[in-house]
C-alpha cells in the first residue's frame, strides 16, 4: 500500500510540474475534466472491452450513467494501478510489451482529476459512443491479430452449484492434415457463463513421434518434482498453452513458434471451481498459424520456472504470516525469454524474476508487487526488449505470500498453507516462453540488442546517444 501511495504522489507531482499549477483545485479550475470529453475516450480504449454489458467486468462503464455511481471505486482502482489489470512494476526490468493495457501517467491523472472534480458529465454532445460487443471475444482479435485459424473446443461438462474443485481432463484431436507452425495461441472459457467456474486450463500437447523436438530440455528447475528423473517433468511436458483467469494470449517472438502435426491431440487440464449455480461449459483454444511458406526456424517452449528450491515440500506458509520462498532454475542453453506470467493462488503477493549471470552479475527481469489472484496477467515482451541470457545463467524466482487477514483474497488466515492443486492451496512459479539460440545466434542477438535486459537498447548505442 505504502509503495502505491508513493507512486501516486509522484504522479500528482509530475502533473503539477508539467502544468505548473500549485494544487489539484487550481488544476480543476484551469481545465474542467468531464466524462464526455476527457474520460470516455480513456474508458473506451482501456476499460470498455471488459466493462460493457455481457463482458467479464462486474459493471458497465460505457455511458456516464453507468460509470457515475462507481466514481470512488474507479479512482481507487486506477490510482493504485489495479485497473486495468496490469500489475507489473513499470520502473524495473523489461519495460516494453506487446500487450500493454495499462494507463499512461497522464491518463491516470485525468481519471483522478475527474473524480476529484465531482465526476461531471460535461457536454453530452462531446460523447462519441463506441459499439458494444455482445459476445465472447478473442483478446488476440481485439488487439488486431484477426480471428484464429483453428478453434479446438473441449467437450462441455457441468459443474454443480456446490461441489469440491474438479479437474476436467478430456482429449481432443488437433485437426490438421499436414504439419503447421503456430504463431499465437489463446484459451478462453467456451461460453460467458463458464468464466465463473474456469480457474485455469492447460492444453497439453500429445505429440506425433516425429515432433519430439517439442520436448523442452533446456531448463533445469532445480529439483522441483521428487526423484531424479522426474525432476523436470513439469517443465518438459509439451503444451500448447497454459491459461488462467484473466490471462489473454501468447504471441511468440517473430520467427518462432510451435509445430503441430497430423495425429496429435490435446489433453486438457481444466481446473473447475463451483460458483453457486450449476454451469455447463469448459474451454476452447484458438490457434493462429504462420502462412505456408513463412515457417519459422525456431521453437518456442512454454516453461515452468519454479519459485521453490526443495520441490513442493519447500512451500510452507504458517498461519497469520508473510512468507517468502525462492527457486533457482538453470538455463542449459542460450535463452531468450519472451514473456512473464506469475502464477500463484490466493495468498500470492509478489514475484520477482532475476537473472544471475555465470559471472555472478545479477539483473532484474520482471517484478509484480501487487499480485491479484483474479488476474494471471501475461506480460509479453516486445521483440527487441525480450532479454537474452548465456547458457549457465540462473533464473532466480522469489515469491512472497500474505497469509494474514490484510490480504482481501485470503479465505482463512488461520490455516497453514502448502503446495497443492486446490485454489485454497498454494503454488508459485513463473510461466515463461523461451527460445534457445546456438552460440552463433546468441552473439548475433547480443550484437543487435545487447545482453540481458536492455529494453532493446544496446549499452554502447546508449552511450553514443548520450554523447550526441
Ligand atoms: C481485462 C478486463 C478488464 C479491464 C481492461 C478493466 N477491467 Fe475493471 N474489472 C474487471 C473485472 C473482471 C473486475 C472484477 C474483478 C476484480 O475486481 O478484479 C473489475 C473490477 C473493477 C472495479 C471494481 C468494481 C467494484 O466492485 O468496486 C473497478 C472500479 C474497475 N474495474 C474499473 C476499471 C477501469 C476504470 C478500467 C479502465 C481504466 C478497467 N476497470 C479495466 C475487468 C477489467
Amino acid at each position: 500500500m505504502f509503495g502505491s501511495k508513493l507512486h501516486l504522489g509522484a504522479g500528482i507531482l509530475a502533473l503539477g510540474a508539467s502544468f505548473a499549477l500549485p494544487s489539484a483545485a487550481a488544476a480543476q479550475q484551469a481545465r474542467q475534466v468531464t466524462f464526455s470529453k476527457d474520460v470516455a475516450p480513456i474508458f473506451q480504449a482501456k476499460c470498455q472491452s471488459c466493462h460493457e454489458p455481457g463482458s467479464i467486468g462486474p459493471m458497465s462503464l460505457v455511458t456516464y450513467q453507468d460509470a457515475r455511481p462507481w466514481a470512488r471505486s474507479i479512482k481507487q482502482r486506477v490510482e493504485s494501478r489495479q485497473m486495468p489489470p496490469w500489475h507489473i512494476d513499470r520502473s524495473v526490468g523489461v519495460k516494453k510489451f506487446k500487450n500493454d493495457m495499462s494507463l499512461t501517467d497522464e491518463q491516470v491523472a485525468t481519471v483522478v482529476a475527474w473524480v476529484d472534480g465531482g465526476a461531471l458529465e460535461g457536454n453530452p454532445a462531446d460523447f462519441k459512443a463506441k459499439p458494444v460487443a455482445t459476445d465472447l471475444f478473442w483478446m488476440g482479435e481485439r488487439d488486431g491479430y484477426g480471428p484464429p485459424d483453428i478453434v479446438i473446443k473441449a467437450p462441455e461438462q457441468t459443474m454443480p452449484a456446490v461441489h469440491q474443485d474438479e479437474w476436467w481432463r478430456p482429449v481432443n484431436d488437433i485437426p490438421v492434415t499436414e504439419p503447421r507452425w503456430v504463431r499465437m495461441v489463446e484459451i478462453r472459457p467456451s461460453n460467458v457463463q463458464s468464466r465463473k467456474i474456469l480457474h485455469h486450463s492447460i492444453a497439453y500437447h500429445i505429440l506425433n513421434p516425429d515432433n519430439a523436438g517439442a520436448v523442452n530440455t533446456g531448463v533445469s528447475t532445480g529439483g522441483f518434482a521428487l526423484g531424479a528423473d522426474a525432476v523436470n517433468t513439469v517443465t518438459m511436458r509439451p503444451q500448447l498453452m497454459e491459461w488462467a483467469i484473466g490471462k489473454g494470449y501468447d504471441r511468440y517472438l517473430e520467427g518462432t513458434g510451435k509445430l503441430i502435426m497430423p495425429g496429435e491431440k490435446i489433453s486438457w487440464d481444466q481446473h473447475i471451481h463451483a460458483a453457486g449455480e450449476a454451469i455447463t461449459g469448459g474451454s476452447e483454444l484458438g490457434l493462429w498459424l504462420y502462412p505456408k511458406g513463412q515457417e519459422p526456424t525456431k521453437r518456442s517452449y512454454l516453461t515452468f520456472f519454479s519459485g521453490l528450491k526443495a520441490g513442493a515440500a519447500g512451500l510452507d506458509i504458517p498461519p497469520n504470516s508473510i512468507a517468502e520462498s525462492e527457486g533457482f532454475n538453470i538455463l542449459r542453453e542460450n535463452t531468450i525469454m519472451t514473456n512473464f506470467q506469475p502464477h500463484f493462488h490466493l495468498r500470492g503477493k509478489a514475484m520477482l524474476v532475476e537473472a544471475i549471470f555465470p559471472d555472478g552479475r545479477t539483473q532484474t527481469v520482471s517484478y509484480v508487487k501487487d499480485f491479484n489472484f483474479n488476474w494471471m496477467t501475461n506480460y509479453i515482451y516486445a521483440d527487441d526488449a525480450a532479454p537474452v541470457f548465456p547458457k549457465g545463467t540462473i533464473i532466480h524466482v522469489v515469491a512472497w505470500y500474505d497469509n494474514t487477514k490484510a490480504n482481501k483474497s485470503n479465505p482463512d488466515p488461520e490455516q497453514w498453507v502448502g503446495w497443492g492443486d486446490r485454489t485454497v492451496d498454494e503454488m508459485c512459479h513463473a510461466w515463461i516462453n523461451v527460445v534457445y539460440l546456438t552460440d552463433e545466434e546468441y552473439k548475433e542477438r547480443v550484437a543487435k540488442y545487447g545482453e540481458g535486459v536492455t529494453n532493446g537498447i544496446k549499452p554502447q548505442s546508449r552511450t553514443q546517444q548520450q554523447q550526441q
